[in-house]
């Protein structure tokens, strides 16, 4: 049985049928999980915006929150899921939980499968059985990055890494009615990214060296929490990306981290993947731009720029 504190809410109007919503959301202990749970219990999560994408009342009337971090659902552990959510029955799932690193994925692909796929069919048939709504966090690294456009939700993928081919095997465990959010570049408050490694290495005397052939846009956990909200107690269907507007590289966005701080970002240089020295282990797509069209088509607010988040942020962690 998870052990995870509940959150509840203050009793008002749900979306759904006039009764508080419970949301069970794993990976409540990670960087983006941290300010889902601030974001469902009404909160405006650290270095958001108060009115980001949740309309005029926002979802804090109405809503339970549990966040069920690493320690207490392993997703992995298909009892301790079922038992876990059939306890609980919550009304919608937000599945955040992931195993995260890139890189140490190339060296354990069982670990990947088990936490990132498997670990999804778990919660899917958890969620399933309760008939909850359930949202999947997916990713930018489900594409190969050789399209010269942005990629819709539409783009045929072809994940470049097993982080990536994991995270596509994730996917596919969802029912059809699942809402399907891909993200990149998630920075926030809380647990490691690369505002806070930019920061870390700006304040020592080393070379600043990143590659400026890979793009992407930057997004905001606190920005990004609030767009999950939105489609999860709304329990639209399909697959929507979600970013912060904008794109940069790596090598442009740690000279706007430098810069935001108030410190020299003339000392960034720029350099190609090809020079990376010792090389990353995971490829990367050089191309990692998604158009948010979905939630552009279906009229829904889009994230503000990355630069102005970024600059939300930064005052918090500096
Ligand atoms: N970070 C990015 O740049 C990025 C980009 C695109 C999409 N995403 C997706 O966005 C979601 C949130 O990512 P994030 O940036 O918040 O990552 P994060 O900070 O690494 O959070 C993921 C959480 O999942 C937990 N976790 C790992 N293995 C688990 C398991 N077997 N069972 C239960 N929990 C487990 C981790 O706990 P421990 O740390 O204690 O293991 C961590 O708290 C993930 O689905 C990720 O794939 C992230």
């Amino acid at each position: 049985m998870v052990g995870a504190a509940a959150r509840p809410g203050s009793g008002g109007r749900d979306r759904l049928d006039g009764v508080t919503v419970r949301v069970l959301v794993t990976g409540a202990g990670g960087q983006l999980g941290t300010d889902l749970v601030a974001a469902l219990s009404g909160e405006v999560p650290t270095a958001g915006r108060r009115r980001a994408l949740l309309g005029p009342e926002g979802p804090g009337n109405g809503v339970d929150v549990i966040g069920a971090d690493h320690a207490r659902l392993p997703v992995e552990d298909r009892p301790a899921v079922l038992e876990a959510v059939l306890a609980l029955r919550p009304q919608v799932v937000v599945h955040a939980a992931a195993w995260t690193a890139v890189d140490a994925c190339e060296a354990d692909p069982d670990r990947a499968f088990q936490t990132n796929a498997l670990g999804t069919r778990h919660v899917a048939e958890a969620a399933a059985i309760v008939g909850a709504h359930l949202v999947y966090l997916s990713t930018d690294y489900v594409f190969d990055g050789t399209s010269p456009h942005p990629y819709l939700e539409w783009d045929e993928t072809n994940p470049l890494s097993v982080y990536g081919r994991s995270k596509l095997a994730g996917e596919r465990e969802c029912p059809p009615g699942a809402t399907v959010v891909r993200t990149s570049w998630v920075c926030g408050a809380y647990g490691n990214n690369m505002v806070k490694t930019a920061l870390r290495l700006a304040a020592g005397d080393g070379p600043l060296r990143f590659v400026d052939d890979q793009h992407g846009s930057p997004t905001f956990t606190a920005d990004l929490a609030a767009a999950i909200v939105t489609l999860g107690l709304d329990r639209r269907p399909g697959t929507f990306h979600v970013t912060n507007t904008g794109t940069t590289t790596w090598f442009g966005f740690v000279q706007a981290v430098l810069k935001s701080a108030g410190q020299d970002a003339g000392r960034v240089e720029p350099i190609s993947t090809a020079e990376l020295d010792p090389p990353r282990p995971a490829p990367r797509p050089a191309n990692s731009v998604l158009d948010n069209a979905a939630l552009r088509l279906c009229g829904l607010p889009l994230l503000p720029d990355w630069q102005d988040a970024l600059g939300r942020l930064v005052e918090v962690v500096t």
